[in-house]
């Protein structure tokens, strides 16, 4: 598949008040999108994106998990050319989880509709609309923990691992479309959903600048980060030796 320069396109991006999506949308004006769809469940949270932007950015509520506003995004935005599924939660990612606790599988299902649904949803009314703007890219960010599970975050873990599997099933579908479908792979990040993980973390910004230059290149898989990196060659050399020294961190 063809790669996707940022500069002149239009740009939807969801989770987009903070973290790593608020860098998509402060990285993506710096490379000279022409229009940014920033998405927040709350608009009030995108002061400071649409004031770096100034009318080059236009603010849209959007819960992922809500088919309404999904569908009232698709048609405030028929001009998009790059989604990218930034939208996530991750609870507690620095405490081990006991598969029994009560509300685990409550917290199970939320991960499972935010971070694959909430997926699902977004293409299915933007698939159409990538289509008649000449195919563009779709761009999940995904985690490492979809590829092993981390076992820290089991039902984190299974939501990614999830949606990788439909990410690569988009891809599939809508090559016929001429449509790039990449997932993003980070390791630890340094926002709020990783605050409290005790390992060297990567900016957002150095995110949001890896992915742009990898989409350009057509990547469909992209380890934006050195832990990430790291991580793959891991998965790559002997995936039972990974999973192994993964469960250890929760065996001691
Ligand atoms: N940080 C890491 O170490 C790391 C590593 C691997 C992958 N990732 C992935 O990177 C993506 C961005 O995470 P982040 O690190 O930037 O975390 P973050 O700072 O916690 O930001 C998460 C973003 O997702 C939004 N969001 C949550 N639930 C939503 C929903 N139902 N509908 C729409 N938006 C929703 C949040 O909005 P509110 O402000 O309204 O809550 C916020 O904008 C996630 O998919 C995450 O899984 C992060």
């Amino acid at each position: 598949m063809p790669g996707i320069d940022i500069k002149d396109k239009v740009i939807l991006i969801t989770g987009a008040n903070r973290g790593i999506g608020k860098a998509f949308v402060l990285t993506a004006l710096a490379q000279g999108a022409k229009k940014v769809y920033a998405c927040s469940r709350d608009e009030a949270n995108l002061a400071e994106v649409l004031e770096a932007g100034g009318d080059k950015v236009l603010p849209i509520t959007l819960d992922v998990t809500n088919q309404e506003q999904v569908d009232a995004a698709a048609s405030q935005a028929p001009d998009v050319e790059i989604l990218i599924n930034n939208a996530g939660v991750g609870a507690n990612l620095d405490k081990p989880v006991s598969a029994s606790a009560s509300n685990d599988e409550k917290r199970m299902q939320l991960e499972l509709n935010v971070n694959y649904f909430g997926i699902v949803k977004m293409v299915r009314a933007f698939a159409g609309i990538l289509n008649n703007n000449g195919g563009g890219a779709i761009v999940n960010i995904l985690s490492i923990a979809g590829l092993s599970n981390f076992p820290f975050a089991p039902g984190y873990s299974a939501s990614k691992h999830a949606a990788h599997a439909i990410t690569q099933h988009f891809r599939a579908e809508l090559a016929r479309n001429n449509t790039l479908v990449a997932g993003v792979y980070p390791g630890p990040i340094d926002t709020d959903m990783a605050k409290d993980l005790p390992l060297d973390k990567t900016s957002p910004e150095a995110v949001a600048e890896h992915v742009y230059a990898e989409i350009a290149k057509g990547s469909e898989d992209i380890f934006p980060d050195p832990y990430a990196q790291g991580f793959v060659q891991q998965l790559e050399a002997d995936r039972k030796a990974l999973e192994k020294a993964s469960a250890a961190l929760i065996q001691n």
